[in-house]
């Protein structure tokens, strides 16, 4: 009995650790936002008509315009040098991060 708990348990930590890896972890980008924050607004919303809302943006689409910045493909002065330091999950966790935000 207590093995076969165990196993349960050890199958559900299993899942659920999956499915955060795959998704992107939206606590984790949260905390790494802290340097986007001055350009896109604390939550997305950015306060400068030349700066995009990233709040509500499908996460795949950021994802993808990321690596793009990062290399080069998608050139931009002020974003390569953001995106570069990032890595693929810090970007999967930003992009869920902002895309549960709501555009204010
Ligand atoms: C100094 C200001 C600044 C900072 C800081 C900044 N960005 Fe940006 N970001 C911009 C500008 C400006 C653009 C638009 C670039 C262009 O015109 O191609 C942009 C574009 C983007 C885009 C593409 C949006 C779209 O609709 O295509 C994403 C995604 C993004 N930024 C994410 C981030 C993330 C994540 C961070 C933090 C790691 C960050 N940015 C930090 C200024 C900034």
């Amino acid at each position: 009995m207590g093995q076969l708990l165990l196993a349960a348990f050890a199958a559900a930590s299993l899942v659920l650790s999956v499915g955060a890896n795959a998704a992107g972890d939206a606590a984790a980008g949260k905390s790494k936002s802290a340097v986007c924050m001055a350009c896109h607004g604390p939550t997305g919303t950015s306060p400068n008509p030349l700066w995009p809302n990233l709040a509500g943006q499908k996460a795949p689409y950021m994802v993808k315009q990321l690596k793009a910045f990062k290399s080069g493909a998608r050139k931009d002065p002020i974003m390569g040098p953001m995106a570069s330091p990032l890595s693929d999950q810090d970007m999967e966790n930003l992009a869920a991060y902002y895309s549960s935000q709501k555009q204010k």
